[in-house]
């Protein structure tokens, strides 16, 4: 038989980064049962027991065992439209407004696919979630990236973006709460954006995977800007908010064309999600929040201690504002991942790469407080011995 030759576009995929660390946590872990991993993004707390229910429930019911309909039910597209008018105060038409997703991370990669041709060019912020550059690279599509910076609070700057380097974008990702510099936007970026996006006539694709975990302030939606709807989406999951990261269920809103577009490139690829995952997913985001105040109060008390601990060893922090990260500068002098090897090997505590999320992510690391708080004081304390040993050479 013949050896088949993969197509192209798969061979443009970028390389998983964080793979390797992946296989060097699990090798080292048979060694090192002391080891605590905070190097990955996976929430680590239950999804709330009302929501498993109606999950069980809707399985029973042979409505939900046939195929569904295409574009998802109607009475998930109402749900997502109330949540979204209760919690950030924008209305959206469930009928031409919501595109359904198999989790946020398929519609990042989708979007690309809808609107970007071979050649065409992406904004995409660095550091970075990875998978927006994947959706680029396979449309073939060219990718210009926008530093975020601790002197402009991890904004990308619209200024020190070329003219015709703007004028060519057609497509920008934003993230905020960001993965991974745990920065906020605020209103003003927002208006910025909207008027930078007019300009240009760029799609904007804000990516609200953590719309609900911010600490000082609620987080603002993307759409909750005048004008933001003509010029984009917002990509919300319910990963985070609900502990919900295995059962694939997200959502994109606002334009019009662009969400059209989404929803008609699903038509040819699914068949929407299963149906009783439609109606947990309609449960959790009218019934109770409850759950939701308490997952943020209990990612805030982990933050508190993890950065005050940091601190008082005397290790110099950033406050994160949002996510379940913290983004932490590595001593002058240390690359990241000379610092991430070291911390494991010699401390056993895995943690990310600045570097692995961009050129702009070196010198630093990114930390996931995704464990109890008494291994993340243990973390703490084990970070800040490797942090001064790094620092003194
Ligand atoms: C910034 C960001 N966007 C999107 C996602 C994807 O979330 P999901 O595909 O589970 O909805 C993640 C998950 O880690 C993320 O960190």
């Amino acid at each position: 038989m013949r050896v088949m030759t993969q197509a192209e576009r798969m061979n443009r995929l970028p390389k998983q980064f964080f793979a390797t660390l992946t296989r060097k946590v699990a090798e080292l872990q048979k060694s090192a049962p002391d080891l605590i991993n905070l190097g990955q993004g996976n929430p680590d707390q239950p999804t709330p027991p009302h929501i498993v229910d109606a999950l069980c429930e809707a399985a029973r019911d042979p409505v939900n065992h046939r195929y569904g309909s295409f574009r998802g039910e109607s009475y998930l597209r109402e749900a997502i439209c109330s949540y979204y008018e209760r919690e950030f105060g924008v209305s959206l038409d469930p009928a031409r407004e919501v595109a359904i997703l198999f989790g946020g991370k398929a519609g990042l990669v989708e979007v690309s696919q809808c609107i970007l041709n071979e050649g065409d060019l992406a904004l995409v912020p660095d550091p970075g979630y990875p998978d927006y550059q994947s959706g680029v690279a396979l449309a073939g599509a060219h990718m210009e990236y926008m530093p975020l910076l601790r002197e402009n609070d991890f904004l990308p700057d619209y200024r020190s973006i070329d003219e015709e380097v703007a004028r060519r974008a057609k497509l920008m990702f934003l993230n905020y709460p960001n993965n991974p510099t745990a920065a906020v936007a605020t209103p003003d970026f927002f208006e910025e954006t909207v008027r930078f996006a007019k300009r240009s006539h760029t799609v904007v694709v804000h990516d609200f995977a953590y719309g609900a975990i911010g600490f000082s302030e609620k987080p603002v939606s993307f759409l909750a800007t005048k004008g933001a709807k003509d010029v984009g989406i917002e990509v919300y999951t319910l990963s985070k908010t609900y502990n919900m990261a295995g059962w694939r269920v997200g959502f994109a809103l606002g334009r019009e064309d662009v969400i059209e577009s989404l929803n008609l490139y699903q038509d040819h690829a699914y068949v929407s999600l299963f149906g009783a995952i439609q109606r947990a997913a309609a449960v959790a985001l009218t019934e109770s929040q409850a759950s939701v105040r308490e997952l943020v109060d209990l990612y805030r008390k982990r933050r508190d201690r993890f950065l005050q601990t940091l601190s008082d060893q005397g290790v110099p922090v950033l406050q994160s504002q949002g996510s379940f990260f913290v983004w932490l500068p590595v001593p002058e002098g240390v690359s990241s991942e000379s610092f991430t090897d070291q911390l494991l090997y010699d401390e056993h505590v895995a943690v990310a790469a600045g570097n692995g999320f961009g050129r702009y992510g070196e010198g630093y690391v990114r930390i996931g407080l995704l464990t109890d708080e008494t291994r993340l004081y243990a973390a703490a304390l084990r970070i800040a011995r490797m942090y001064h040993r790094a620092a003194r050479g």
